[in-house]
């Protein structure tokens, strides 16, 4: 059973271009966040450079914020980096293991797996990224790496790990190419990653959402989160339109859900 409140990650991987645009995309998304905010919840993620100005326009409402990556080790001699602990003071998440950090910056699944500690030690909600790329998705090897990625990302975070732990199905086939995935695949592939969940953590898998990401727009979202076993999606491209991104929350609105113990049906 899906989480009573979806979770619609907005990813904006290397852009905007400047802290002002940055602000204005926050801002421009609020009024849709603000008026959905009891049936989505909704998370931004600009580049490390635009968190503060994002987090000012963010203040005051219940839109999360978190960055695209972090460093495991808290402080140190490793030039370049942004530690979890020290993005924990002011942001609510983090993203590990994205596709574009494992293919550009040869991230391998240990190093992902310290991360996602490490967030979560940090005090972090962290999503987790997994998914095939193209010619395992055409051997019909997906399930065999999805499995890999997540048992070895989730290495060291058995004991932690509950509601602060989201995992993005992301087949790396399907990101920025308009080739959104089948939603049968989605729902499948989700199931499995499910099924992991509860044999790695030993607990319902229901306490971990998972989300669906690649080409998802206003179009497709409702295609994915009105799948009896997704939590919500983690979208790139569309994030960057504010009218796209709030027609999607809006969308994701008007979806029936469950209704979880101790809530009221509306
Ligand atoms: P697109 O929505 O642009 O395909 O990107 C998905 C993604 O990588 C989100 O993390």
């Amino acid at each position: 059973m899906p989480a009573s409140r979806p979770l619609l990650a907005a990813n904006w991987k290397m852009n905007p271009l400047s802290a002002g645009a940055a602000a204005e995309l926050a801002g421009d998304v609020l009024p849709a966040a603000r008026e959905h905010a009891g049936r989505v919840e909704v998370a931004l993620f600009p580049p490390f450079p635009w968190l503060l100005p994002v987090a000012r326009v963010l203040e005051g409402t219940e839109v999360g914020l978190g960055a695209q990556d972090c460093h495991w080790e808290a402080s140190g001699a490793f030039t370049g980096e942004v530690s979890a602990a020290m993005l924990a003071g002011w942001c609510d998440w983090v993203i590990v293991g994205h596709s574009e950090r494992r293919i550009h910056f040869g991230e391998d699944d240990g190093m992902v797996a310290r991360k996602a500690a490490a967030g979560l030690a940090a005090g972090l909600d962290v999503i987790l990224c997994v998914g095939e790329r193209e010619e395992e998705f055409v051997d019909g090897r997906t399930g065999a790496v999805i499995e890999r990625q997540l048992r070895a990302g989730l290495e060291g975070v058995e004991a932690r790990g509950g509601r602060r732990l989201v995992v993005a199905y992301e087949p790396v086939w399907a990101i920025g190419t308009g080739r959104n995935a089948d939603p049968d695949h989605a729902g499948r592939t989700i199931g499995l990653i499910r099924r992991t969940l509860v044999d790695v953590l030993g607990r319902p898998g229901q306490e971990v959402r998972v989300l669906y990401g690649g080409s998802v727009n206003a179009a497709n979202v409702a295609s994915y989160v009105g799948l009896p076993t997704c939590d919500g999606c983690l979208v790139g491209g569309a994030s960057l339109k504010a009218a796209e991104f709030s027609r999607m929350i809006a969308e994701v609105a008007a979806l029936p859900r469950a209704v979880a113990a101790g809530e009221e049906a509306e």
